[in-house]
């Protein structure tokens, strides 16, 4: 990507000190982890994600909820950052009072060299117990015939084992019990209808009020809460910046918008802002 929009973005980016990054499911898109609104893939097509991802539904049948989250935390642990997140990383590296926010469950930004990213929609790896909220393990990957893990080549997956481990079957899988009151344990994400954690959104729209840039990154901006973050810092006159291949909601309020995938436009976007430095 070239062109006078990059070019303003760049310049727009060397001027910050204090960006927020506010990242939705296209930047990890290109690590083969599907956004919210694809269509979903083998056994989970017969399902509305938007019907799964709720707590009436995990209710009603907690094997198939637990089951389906348990397919896509498999998927991600096979995922590898891709050079946009290493592209956050390297912003966040120039200006230490960067803040990453992000509404995805994955950990990529983690991998990708992001320590702590704000997370207004929890995580696949950090489930939870439905009753007593009590932090329960994650599920091994190796079913109990595998025996020990070999030792592997150090990509940047987790722990060592799933990289190895025989697929694992797709399709209903009963969560385990809590520890201590027995009760189902969930995914630690959070599902529609209900309230985003109080300590992220609150982190999220002090940064969004404070920040000098607001660089928006695969987000449809479709889902509310999150999507007021971009309009919080538009509404207190801090420039926004918008990646992202197709329009959005969002164009309006963009002092920029650069269309084209997250992989692909931050490493360029970074390089606009600071021709001397390398990454991707
Ligand atoms: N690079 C940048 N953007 C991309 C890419 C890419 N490679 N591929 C797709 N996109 C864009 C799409 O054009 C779309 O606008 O990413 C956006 C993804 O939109 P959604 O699937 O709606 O994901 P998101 O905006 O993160 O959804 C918000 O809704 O479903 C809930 O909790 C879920 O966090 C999610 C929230």
């Amino acid at each position: 990507m070239t062109g006078p929009e990059l070019a303003e973005a760049g310049r727009l980016l060397a001027a910050a000190r204090r960006p927020v990054v506010f990242t939705g499911a296209g930047m990890s898109a290109e690590s083969g982890v599907p956004t919210f609104r694809d269509a979903q893939t083998g056994l989970w097509q017969r399902y509305d994600p938007q019907e799964l991802a709720t707590p009436a539904a995990f209710r009603a049948d907690p094997a198939l909820v637990w089951g389906w989250y348990e397919t896509r935390r498999r998927g991600v642990r096979r995922a590898l950052p891709n050079p946009g997140h290493r592209a956050v990383a390297a912003i966040a590296a120039r200006l230490p009072d960067t803040v990453v926010i992000t509404q995805n469950v994955d950990d990529l930004h983690e991998r990708g060299g992001v320590p702590a990213p704000v997370r207004l929609h929890g995580s696949l790896f950090a489930p939870r117990c439905s009753a007593c909220a009590r932090p329960a393990p994650l599920p091994s990957d190796l079913p109990p015939s595998a025996g020990p893990p070999e030792p592997h080549d150090g990509a940047e997956s987790h722990g060592g084992a799933e990289s190895h481990a025989p697929e694992a079957h797709d399709g209903p899988l009963d969560p385990p019990a809590c520890a201590d009151c027995g009760a189902p344990v969930r995914p630690g994400v959070v599902w529609f209808g209900e309230a985003l954690p109080s300590a992220a959104l609150d982190a999220a729209v002090e940064a969004a009020s404070g920040c000098d840039l607001l660089l928006t990154v695969g987000t449809s901006a479709l889902v509310h809460p999150a999507a007021e973050i971009p309009l919080v810092a538009a509404r207190l006159g801090a420039p926004v910046v918008q990646v992202n291949p197709v329009p959005t909601p969002l164009d309006a309020i963009c002092a920029v918008n650069l269309r084209g995938p997250a992989g692909e436009v931050l490493p360029a976007l970074v390089r606009a802002a600071w021709p001397d430095d390398a990454v991707g």
